[in-house]
């Protein structure tokens, strides 16, 4: 059987389709109704899609929902992709609430206004039992790369802050640790159920190396995903999470 585009994932990823494809077995493999918060160009989306789920995308921007919508003709899948332009902060009015069976949130809490309320319209829009997949920047593996690469300041200037933000010209707003990100969720009624580090050493390897053999990669980010300390100096962290059911 040919494999889709989401079970071919590379090393930057295959961690987070890991913990979705747990998801979509546990929920009986059926086709979910799926919210893609700041979904973009439909990195998720489309292959979702693919694999048969109806998926929402909000994204703020029109130029990231245009190339969704031309990446979702192209694969075959407009009629289960629908773009919605909006803001994150405002999701509560953008979708229908408790009807969801997965929302991803990936790389979007680190840049919107306020992330406490888009976590709160996330959960809001679950239905009970529902999950939640949700990506953040990592602050300790922002800190290390500025260090290597010799931003002392940067460097300095990131780990002081509270936020893990490094000044007015860092292109995010806040990054997490895993204690800050279960608190965010958790203060939203999300019950976290797994934590998972996302590239860890795939950033840290050298082109030939990942280039060489990129399945030992794959294999060596699933392993260490979810061991601390590995876990906690990933690029991103994965937060899976879950609507109580009552
Ligand atoms: C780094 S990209 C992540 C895209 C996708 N989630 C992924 O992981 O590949 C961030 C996305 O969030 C969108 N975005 C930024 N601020 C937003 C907001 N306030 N509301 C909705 N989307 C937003 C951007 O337009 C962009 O498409």
């Amino acid at each position: 059987m040919e494999l889709t585009r989401a079970q071919r994932s590379g090393p930057r990823t295959a961690v987070v389709w890991a913990a979705l494809r747990r998801e979509i077995e546990r929920q009986g493999g059926r086709p979910l109704t799926v919210l893609d918060v700041g979904g973009g160009t439909g990195g998720f989306a489309v292959p979702l899609a693919e694999d048969g789920h109806r998926v929402t995308v909000v994204d703020a921007s029109p130029d990231a929902l245009a190339a969704l919508t031309r990446r979702a003709a192209e694969a075959g899948v407009a009629d289960r992709v629908q773009a919605v332009q909006g803001d994150g902060d405002a999701l509560a009015g953008l979708v229908e609430p408790g009807a969801a069976d997965l929302v991803l949130c990936h790389a979007v809490l680190e840049v919107v206004d306020d992330p406490a309320g888009v976590v709160a319209a996330v959960t809001a829009a679950l239905r009970p039992g529902g999950a939640a997949s949700v990506l953040v920047a990592g602050k300790a593996a922002a800190v290390l790369s500025r260090a290597v690469n010799g931003n002392l300041a940067g460097a300095a200037a990131l780990l002081a802050d509270r936020h893990g933000c490094a000044g007015p010209r860092d292109t995010l707003r806040r990054r997490y640790d895993a204690d800050t990100a279960v608190a965010l969720l958790r203060a939203a009624g999300l019950d976290v159920s797994e934590i998972h580090g996302v590239r860890v050493l795939a950033d840290l390897l050298p082109a030939a190396v990942a280039d060489g053999d990129p399945q030992a990669v794959v294999d060596l980010e699933l392993a260490a995903a979810a061991h601390p300390p590995y876990r906690d100096i990933a690029a991103q962290l994965h937060l899976f999470a879950r609507r109580p059911s009552s």
